[in-house]
């Protein structure tokens, strides 16, 4: 496969402190890639690159909160000037709320819908700007959520205080609306790039486990009896980002072992 050599990639990656973005960074710079990273924390950030021993010749930190357009665009000025170039951009920052939707504040509701969306947003502008100036061929890869296609069974969160909410299953819904709606018209305005997103079920958290009955709970209702470990995310992602992907585009790759099946 082709997918893994990422020699010559400088990929920018958001929410790189969070379990998601370390594991999908990690294997981006172990197959010869370069990181541009953005998270809210530098001192996490920095935490995270030592316990993997990124150099860096590997990895560029920006501290950045997506919510924040200028902040964003400075940074990736930053990442472009350091490289002197960005060829792809994986967006998966994000956040959730976890109260029942009867107590959901206006602030809350605010928060998931600005990191989650705007904040999507504006890292997809800067870059999709970038590449129809510098005619750069590349591609972005959404990280959406497969609660952007299902509800939460109410029924497996029983001892588990992260049942999800709406908000972030409208927001993760957006975000596979905002990859269809931009791999359409980012190509007809001049940029020469693919537009995907992954889908992902529930990931088993190796720092911050899960509730045992949730985690039962959860693998009785997934076809394939189990959460998803962490670097099960990681080929779907660099496949799509890949040239094995060539002709992909617009599409959300769910990565749920079945849950959405049925
Ligand atoms: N963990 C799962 O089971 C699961 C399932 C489906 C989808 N996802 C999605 O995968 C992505 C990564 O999730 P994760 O499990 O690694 O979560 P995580 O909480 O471990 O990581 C998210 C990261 O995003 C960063 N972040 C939050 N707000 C930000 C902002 N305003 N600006 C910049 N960075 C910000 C956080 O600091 C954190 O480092 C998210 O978009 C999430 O919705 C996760």
């Amino acid at each position: 496969m082709k997918e893994l050599d990422m020699n010559n990639q400088v990929i920018m990656v958001s929410g790189i402190s969070g379990q998601l973005g370390q594991t999908i960074s990690n294997a981006i710079i172990n197959n010869g890639g370069k990181v541009l990273g953005m998270d809210v924390s530098s001192a996490e950030m920095k935490k995270t690159a030592k316990s993997y021993g990124w150099n860096k010749d590997q990895i560029l930190l920006q501290e950045v909160d997506i919510r924040d357009k200028s902040a964003i665009e400075k940074a990736f000025g930053n990442g472009l000037e350091y490289f002197g170039k960005i060829t792809s951009q994986i967006n998966n920052a994000g956040v959730s709320v976890f109260a029942p939707w009867t107590e959901r504040s206006e602030k809350d509701f605010d928060w998931v819908t600005d990191v989650n969306l705007k904040g999507t947003f504006f890292c997809m502008k800067t870059f999709m700007q970038y590449c129809i100036d510098s005619g750069n061929e590349g591609a972005i890869v959404n990280v959406s959520s497969h609660y952007g296609l299902i509800s939460p069974d109410p029924r497996i969160y029983t001892d588990c205080a992260r049942r999800n909410s709406e908000v972030y299953g409208a927001t993760k819904a957006g975000v596979i609306q905002m990859t269809k709606y931009f791999s359409v018209n980012a190509i007809a305005d001049g940029a020469k790039i693919r537009v995907n997103a992954v889908a992902p079920g529930g990931i088993k958290n190796p720092w911050n486990p899960q509730g045992e009955d949730f985690q039962k709970l959860y693998s009785e209702r997934c076809p394939m009896g189990r959460l998803a470990e962490l670097e099960e995310m990681v080929g779907p992602v660099l496949f799509l980002l890949s040239q094995d992907a060539s002709y992909i585009n617009g599409h959300t790759l769910v990565v749920d072992g079945g849950m959405t099946a049925w």
